[in-house]
C-alpha cells in the first residue's frame, strides 16, 4: 500500500469554483472543475491524513475517506473553512470569486420593456487564503495557496505569496482554453512552487500526479530526515 506519509496530520482543502447569486436563478461563476483540489484531498487521505474538503459546486464524486462540506458562495466557503480549523496544513485550491453581486435580487430579474439591461454592482468577497495566512494564534503550520494567472505568472504569484501570507504558492498559467488541454477544467497541470526559498518548476503532469507529488513534498517539509 501507499506510504502513510501524512498519518496524524489534519488538512483543510478548498476546491472548485464558487457561485455568486445574481437572483434566485442566475449566478456568476468560473471554469474551475475541482479536479486539482479533489485530487489533492484524495491523495492526502490516501497518505493517512485527516482531511476536510470544502468544495464549491462541482460535478465530481466526493473523494473516498474525506469529510466533504459542500458550499455555494465564497462567504459560505469561508465559514466552512473557519469551522474546519484548526489544522496542520491548509491547501486553498478553490477558484473563489473575488466579487459578489451587491444586493442580489430576491426575485428573478425581469425584462422591464425599457430595452435597458440591468446594472449590477459588485462588492469584494472575503479572501480565505489571506485570512488564514495572516492568522496569529491557530495558524496552520503550512499554508499553501495557488495563483491562477493569465499573464506575468511568477511576478503575480510572488506578490500573492507576500500579500496573502502563504508559505507556498503553486503558480499555474490558466490562459490556455478551459476545456480539453486547458489547466482550468482539464486533467493536467503544470505548476511552479514559490516559497521564500525560491522557485521549483514541475513538468506538466496529470492532476493526480501533481497531488501525489505535493503530498510527498509536504511530508518532507515536516520530516526532512525521512527524505
Ligand atoms: O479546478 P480545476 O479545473 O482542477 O483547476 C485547478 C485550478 C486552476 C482552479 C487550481 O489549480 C488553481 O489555480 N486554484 C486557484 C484559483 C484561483 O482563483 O486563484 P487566484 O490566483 O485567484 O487566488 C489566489 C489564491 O487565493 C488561491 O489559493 C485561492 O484559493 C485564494 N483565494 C482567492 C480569493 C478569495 N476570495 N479567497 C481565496 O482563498
Amino acid at each position: 500500500g501507499k506510504a502513510r506519509l501524512l498519518e496524524g496530520r489534519r488538512v483543510v482543502i478548498t476546491s472548485g469554483p464558487t457561485h455568486e447569486p445574481i437572483d434566485p436563478v442566475r449566478y456568476i461563476a468560473n471554469r474551475s472543475s475541482g479536479k486539482q483540489g479533489h485530487a489533492i484531498a484524495a491523495a492526502a487521505a490516501a497518505a493517512g491524513a485527516d482531511v476536510v474538503l470544502v468544495s464549491g459546486p462541482v460535478s465530481l464524486p466526493d473523494p473516498a475517506g474525506v469529510t466533504v462540506v459542500h458550499v455555494e458562495t465564497a462567504c459560505q466557503m469561508q465559514e466552512a473553512v473557519d469551522k474546519a480549523l484548526p489544522a496542520d496544513i491548509a491547501i486553498l485550491a478553490a477558484a473563489v470569486a473575488d466579487w459578489r453581486v451587491k444586493g442580489a435580487a430576491a426575485q428573478k430579474i425581469k425584462k422591464d420593456g425599457s430595452g435597458r439591461p440591468p446594472v449590477m454592482e459588485f462588492t469584494e468577497n472575503p479572501d480565505i487564503l489571506a485570512g488564514i495566512g495572516h492568522r496569529g494564534e491557530g495558524r496552520p503550520a503550512l499554508v499553501i495557496g495557488f495563483a491562477a494567472e493569465t499573464a506575468d505568472l511568477l511576478a503575480n504569484a510572488k506578490a500573492k505569496l507576500e500579500r496573502k501570507g502563504a508559505d507556498w504558492i503553486l503558480a499555474n498559467d490558466v490562459s490556455t482554453p478551459a476545456y480539453g488541454t486547458g489547466i482550468m477544467g482539464g486533467d493536467a497541470n503544470e505548476i511552479q512552487i514559490l516559497s521564500r526559498d525560491g522557485v521549483e518548476a514541475w513538468p506538466r503532469l496529470d492532476k493526480r500526479q501533481v497531488a501525489d507529488r505535493l503530498v510527498a513534498r509536504i511530508a518532507a517539509h515536516f520530516e526532512p530526515e525521512d527524505e
